[in-house]
């Protein structure tokens, strides 16, 4: 009686004619089981089936998916209509109330208003590159001398500690080993179901929010005592909020959120577009080959010790189109997430207030019409003609929500290659299994036998 009556609530509630095409699936599970087991594929069925706008009901809750691309358009402008940030609740919970993806109108243009003014062109080019570059130089060093390395854990350690490094300057062991701890429950709580119970990685992911919290809290506290004013992504926060008459005065609260919504964005983007990247290079000995000329080139001018500054940064023409093409071929963002405030028209249908919203941006990535041969690693294809310019280019999101982290993210990745590919050859040692989706990763690393260039 109970499964009959919920199918025919589902029927009731979904099938409705103002709703766009595709099915619903169970009642309560929907097709998340058959979306977690095909992956792309289920997307790509129900896109035959269905067409470029579909509904389905995803990880709890009824979802409308659109690979249409003025549509999206559409979607990721008109935020002020009611198409906010969908992501799932056990995210906006651990990563704070004033973490940018919770705020939405003024709220938003406030908190993004304060991280674009810390992260400019000009603040990367005089603060942050000469920082990264410091980090890069130490952090790549002495990687011959352990006999095989696990690149995907060096690599997530290398994108969290150099959002540290530039943030608050922290080389302090202690202070970085505790926020690692911590941070890393923190990720795994953000991906799980929104379960308070002791047992939980949601109770443990939240728990370690309240740990950093009290270890950022100690050093504003110590930052605002000793009176001095330190050039980091900390200090201009901080210094926002002597200066009474700027915009982008931030609270404590809100500060803290702002550096762990940097941390959160920042961490896995870059650490496993830079696994991937070093994973194609192998793979395509030409492709490394060019990218080490342009290195070398840069390299030649300085002696072995030297910096790299943000004009060499700028000329790494090659090195920046092998980090969008492995971002396009790995599809390291599959899409990004919306809700609706209230019912709206969207593409001639009726979509309810409370549904999701799928920017499904992944099959953008392998449509030959836009990447010739789409499933070959071709790093040339960004030089020939301005993909990064063209309106299809949703790698970093588009609208009010693009990327503010790009040109960061791109430098730090350019800067850990620079090392990586002067400093180093490297070997796979075999038989380390990727997956692809529903993120990429090496479930048990990816091992790598490194020796000096
Ligand atoms: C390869 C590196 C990166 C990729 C592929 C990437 C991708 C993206 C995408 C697709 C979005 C849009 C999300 C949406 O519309 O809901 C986004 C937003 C965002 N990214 Fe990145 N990102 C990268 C690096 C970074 C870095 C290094 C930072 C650190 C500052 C960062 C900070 C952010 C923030 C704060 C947002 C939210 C912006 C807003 O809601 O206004 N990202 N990123």
């Amino acid at each position: 009686m109970l499964g009959f009556a919920l199918f025919t609530w589902n029927d009731i509630a979904y099938n409705n004619k103002s709703l766009p095409p595709g099915t619903i699936g169970w009642p309560i599970f929907g097709q998340t089981i058959e979306f977690c087991k095909q992956g792309p594929n289920f997307m790509k069925n129900q896109r035959t089936r269905y067409g470029n706008f579909f509904k389905s009901h995803l990880l709890g809750c009824p979802t409308i998916v659109s690979m249409d691309a003025e549509v999206n358009e559409y979607i990721l402008n008109n935020e002020a209509k009611g198409l906010v940030p969908g992501y799932p609740q056990s995210m906006l919970d651990i990563l704070g109330k004033f973490n940018i993806a919770a705020v939405h109108g003024a709220a938003h243009k406030h908190m993004r208003g304060a991280l674009l003014s810390m992260i400019s062109p000009t603040m990367i080019k005089e603060q942050l590159f000469p920082k990264m570059d410091e980090f890069m130089r130490s952090h790549l060093s002495n990687w011959d001398s352990c006999n095989v390395i696990d690149i995907q854990q060096k690599t997530k350690e290398m994108a969290l500690f150099s959002s540290l490094k530039q943030i608050g300057g922290f080389a302090s062991s202690s202070i970085v080993q505790e926020f690692r701890t911590e941070f890393f429950k923190l990720v795994l709580g953000t991906l799980s179901l929104p379960i308070n119970l002791p047992t939980t990685n949601y109770h443990r992911g939240f728990q370690a929010r309240k740990n950093i919290i009290k270890l950022l809290r100690k050093i504003i506290e110590d930052r605002r005592a000793s009176k001095e004013i330190q050039q980091d992504m900390l200090g201009s926060m901080m210094n926002i909020n002597g200066e009474a008459k700027n915009r982008f005065k931030l609270t404590d609260e809100e500060i803290i959120d702002q550096i762990i919504t940097i941390i959160y964005s920042g961490y896995e983007t870059v650490s496993t577009t830079s696994m991937m990247a070093v994973k194609y290079l192998h793979d395509h000995p030409t492709a490394l080959e060019e990218l080490r000329k342009e290195h070398l080139a840069i390299r030649e001018k300085k002696s072995l010790e030297d910096p790299i500054d943000y004009n060499d940064y700028t000329a790494m023409k090659f090195t920046r189109a092998v980090i969008f093409e492995t971002n396009r071929l790995a599809t390291i963002v599959n899409g990004v997430l919306r809700k609706t405030t209230q019912d709206m028209e969207l593409n001639g249908y009726i979509i309810p207030k409370g549904w999701r919203i799928y920017v499904y941006t992944r099959e953008l990535n392998y449509d030959p019409q836009i990447y010739p041969d789409p499933y070959t690693f071709n790093p040339w294809r960004w030089l020939e003609k301005s993909l990064e310019y063209q309106s299809s280019f949703l790698i970093f999101g588009g609208g009010t929500r693009l990327c503010p982290g790009k040109e960061l993210g791109v430098a730090e990745i350019s800067t850990f290659l620079h090392y990586f590919v002067t400093r180093y050859r490297w070997e796979e040692v075999g038989g380390d299994e990727l997956v692809k989706f529903p993120r990429v990763e090496a479930p048990n690393g990816l091992w790598v036998k490194v020796s000096a260039y």
